[in-house]
Order: C-alpha cells, then sequence, then structure tokens
C-alpha cells in the first residue's frame, strides 16, 4: 500500500552531539503525529547511534550506500547484510552525487538494487536528469533509462516494496525545486512507464521528489497525486523545518 514517506538524508553531515540533541528533540515532536513514515540516513559510522535513539519510537532507518558485495576483501565498503544487521530498512541507492561523484553507473546501481532485495532491504532508488538534459527535453527518456536497466535484468515484480525517487539533478541542493506540475508530470510517467509492464506494482509503487524541499513548498508538492513522499537533504538538518514537512506529509489523503 502507498504511504507518505519522509527520508532525511544528512549527506555528510552529523556528529555524536548533533544527534543527541537533534533526534532526541525529533522524537520528541513526532509524537504523536500518525499517517506517515519517517526515515533518517545519517552517515554510516553514526548508524548505530541514531538506531540506540530511535528504538523505542516510530521513526525508522536509513541508510546513504551499499556496496554490491555481501562481504570479502573490498575495502571501505559497507554490505547489505550489515545494513540489515544494524536494523536499517531503506537504503538510498543511485544517488546523483555517488553518480558523478563515485562514477556509479545504471548497472552498478542496478546491481545495488538486487542486493537490497534479496536481503529484503527497501532500495531507494534515485533518478533524475541534468540541468542540460532537461533544457535538451530529454527528462522522460534519461528517467525511463535509468529505470529500464533494471526492468530488462529483473522484470516490473522487483519494483514491488520499493521506492523511486526523482530527483532532477538541477534542483538538488540549489534552492530552485522543480515546480509541483513538473513533479507531477514526472511522477505519472514513471507510474506509467513501470505500469505498461506490471499496473499493480506500478499502483503501489511509493515515488518521492527530492531536491530543495523546505517547510514552504512541500504542501503544495504532497498535493500532487502521484508524489508519495520526500527525499530531503538539507532541511532535514534543521528539526523545526524537518518536522513542518512531516506534519505536511501526514495530512495527505489518497483517494481510494
Ligand atoms: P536538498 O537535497 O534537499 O538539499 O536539495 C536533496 C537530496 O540530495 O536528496
Amino acid at each position: 500500500m502507498r504511504y507518505p514517506l519522509i527520508i532525511g538524508n544528512w549527506k555528510l553531515n552529523g556528529s555524536k552531539k548533533f544527534i543527541d540533541t537533534f533526534i532526541v528533540g525529533l522524537c520528541r515532536k513526532f509524537h504523536g503525529i500518525e499517517g506517515c513514515k519517517v526515515v533518517i540516513a545519517p552517515p554510516m559510522v553514526y548508524l548505530d547511534q541514531v538506531k540506540q535513539v530511535i528504538c523505542n519510537t516510530k521513526l525508522l532507518l536509513g541508510a546513504q550506500n551499499v556496496d554490491i558485495n555481501l562481504s570479502g576483501a573490498f575495502t571501505g565498503e559497507v554490505s547489505a547484510s550489515m545494513l540489515k544487521d544494524i536494523g536499517a530498512r531503506y537504503i538510498i541507492i543511485g544517488h546523483s552525487e555517488r553518480r558523478s561523484l563515485h562514477s556509479e553507473d545504471d548497472q552498478v546501481i542496478a546491481k545495488k538494487f538486487l542486493v537490497l532485495k534479496n536481503k529484503d532491504l527497501i532500495p531507494v532508488l534515485c533518478i533524475g536528469e541534468t540541468a542540460a538534459e532537461k533544457m535538451a527535453g530529454q527528462t522522460k527518456t534519461i528517467c525511463a533509462r535509468q529505470i529500464d536497466v533494471i526492468l530488462k535484468l529483473h522484470g516490473a515484480e522487483v519494483f514491488q516494496n520499493t521506492v523511486i525517487a526523482y530527483e532532477p539533478i538541477w534542483a538538488i541542493g540549489t534552492g530552485c525545486a522543480a515546480t509541483a506540475e513538473q513533479i507531477q508530470t514526472i511522477h505519472t510517467f514513471i507510474r506509467d512507464h513501470i505500469a505498461q509492464k506490471d499496473p499493480k506494482v506500478a499502483d503501489q509503487l511509493i515515488i518521492q521528489y527530492g531536491g530543495s524541499v523546505t517547510k514552504n513548498n512541500a504542501a503544495e508538492i504532497f498535493s500532487q497525486p502521484d508524489v508519495d513522499g520526500v527525499l530531503v537533504g538539507s532541511a532535514s538538518l534543521i528539526l523545526d523545518s524537518f518536522i513542518d514537512i512531516i506534519k505536511l506529509a501526514s495530512t495527505k489523503k489518497y483517494k481510494i
């Protein structure tokens, strides 16, 4: 079933002290809010600390990356088994910063997707176009290509119980979010694209938007029928902003 999903992607931010104050404050303010799921994806080194603080709350743990291998001689990597062991559930893969700064291509990302599925973890597959690709009218082609690598290798069924995050690269960290209309257009396209292979899977797919989401634009973004959630970067590090986004998400109504 679709549900509003908010993921805070902390990227390379945070400290033991920050977690102690931020997560404790978040737990207090989140208490009693129903109707949405909230995931915190801190840097790997803080996963366990965050897990300890959220363990008696409804907050969930996420991670920002995973390796394609489960164990062995892969210095510096973290496996799906380890993420599962530590209690992480939603794992971000294919983020544009990993695609561009760490040269991760569609094939590697497809492997990460499958390794997570095999461990019963939830992949959060980030897709999206650059500013130049948008100008060239290639948004849908790029999004389709990024999904198709997985669709062709593993079929539509593999998208059951997964998340796709549409994150136009030009909107990430720029303060210039896509308009609600642009977001709805691409989210519909993504759902339809998967529906061509399996309408039931497409109907249940959680599609998030990411890129300069703030408490000021979240209401309009959530009002779009094909937006199930948001992947939040910088605003997820500001307690009042993040909790306002969560409150807006919790009021989302689905047409039955
Ligand atoms: P932003 O980042 O909210 O700071 O734009 C979003 C993301 O990269 O997931």
